[in-house]
């Protein structure tokens, strides 16, 4: 395979903290790979929520900053040492600065190789899928071990890693009580493997899990939205109940004392991704589970909408004003 590199590219980047208006779609070099690195020509890559985080200054970056964390595409270079992979090779990673043409990163790191002539249908279900797919895997398994029989409280239930999360529940025999802001997106969330719904906009959401477990409180719950509901959760957790807070999408937990804790010997964890595959063999166990779950069709992504690289603005109105179900997926002009 023969392939010209060019020495600039475009990408997603930010160059200061602010609104929608701070995102560009700019002309950017194309990286250059050390000699255990790859290039990678990419393809289709996902949005995340966590691109807002970056950009609104809850996370700090560098600046300019190329936004994106996951990708699929084909390795168009890499450097002498490599041997694990060859020019030509279609890959599915997870890195940082993938919202662009060409992303160089470790072949030992986060990067799998994929079946040769892999569709672009699948590309882009790879990319869809892949950090949000581990993310609930490595969650469900180590942030809080979800056992059958389980009820487990879920936030942000019809969203990206929402509809991972009910549909691992479901295949886990645990009772997951969904909550989300509209009827449609609890539908959905229902199909996806929801057992009971609770519409934050029109219900008390405590008053219904309590009424759900029969006053006793939930065993665990998976808590994405930050801020607005730390109280809630607290609130509905049975006693020695595990909070697995995740995510900030109303902003961050402001500080709390520790013996908030302690009334019913609550476990608190923090955890994000990448402190789950930190190592060749983590990554291994939860890729493999990743390929076996969405190859089999056991695991179904959702993909909301793809929009092309230039229009990832729209995308991020679109994800943080919460209208989005499932996915949203950027492709890459080659
Ligand atoms: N720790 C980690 O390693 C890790 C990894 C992946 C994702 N995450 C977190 O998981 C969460 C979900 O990520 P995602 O990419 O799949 O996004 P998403 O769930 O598709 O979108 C975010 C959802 O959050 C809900 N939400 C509640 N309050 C909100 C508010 N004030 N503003 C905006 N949204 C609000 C909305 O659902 P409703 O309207 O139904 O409430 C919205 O659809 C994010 O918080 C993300 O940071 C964490």
């Amino acid at each position: 395979m023969k392939c010209t590199i060019p020495e600039t590219q475009k990408v997603v980047l930010i160059d200061e903290i602010g609104g929608y208006d701070v995102i560009k779609y700019e002309d950017y070099p194309v990286p250059s790979i050390s000699e255990e690195e790859l290039l990678i020509k990419n393809k289709y890559t996902g949005v995340n929520y966590i691109e807002s985080y970056f950009r609104k200054g809850l996370y700090p970056c560098e600046k300019p900053y190329v936004l994106g964390r996951e990708a699929s595409g084909t390795v168009v270079a890499k450097g002498k040492g490599v041997t694990n992979f060859e020019i030509g090779d279609q890959v599915a990673y997870i890195s940082s600065s993938t919202f662009a043409q060409y992303t160089g990163i470790s072949s030992q790191g986060t990067v799998m190789k994929l079946p040769k002539e892999t569709s672009d249908e699948k590309l882009k279900i790879y990319a869809a899928g892949l950090l949000q797919v581990l993310t609930a895997l490595s969650f469900t398994n180590e942030a809080y071990h979800v056992k059958k029989g389980d009820y487990v409280l879920l936030f942000a239930a019809a969203g990206g890693v929402g509809l991972i999360l009910n549909q691992l529940l479901r295949m886990k025999g645990a009772h997951a009580i969904a909550v989300a802001s509209t009827d449609e997106k609890l539908k959905i969330a229902k199909e996806y493997g929801a057992e009971y719904l609770i519409n934050s906009s029109k219900e008390d959401i405590l008053k219904q899990v309590l009424k759900i477990t029969n006053g006793k409180g939930v065993d665990a719950s998976f808590d994405s939205v930050g801020k607005d509901t730390f109280e809630i959760t607290l609130a509905a957790l049975k006693r020695k109940g595990v909070f697995v807070s995740f995510g900030n999408a109303s902003g961050l937990i402001p500080p709390f004392s520790i013996t908030r804790l302690s009334p019913k010997n609550i476990t608190l964890v923090r955890p994000q991704l990448y402190g789950y595959i930190a190592d060749a063999e983590e990554w291994k166990y939860y890729s493999a589970e990743f390929f076996g779950l969405v190859n089999s069709k056991k695991l179904n992504i959702k993909i909301y909408k793809t929009y092309p690289l230039k229009d990832y603005k729209v995308a991020a109105a679109d994800i943080e004003s919460r209208k989005t179900i499932g996915k949203l997926v950027l492709e890459i002009p080659q």
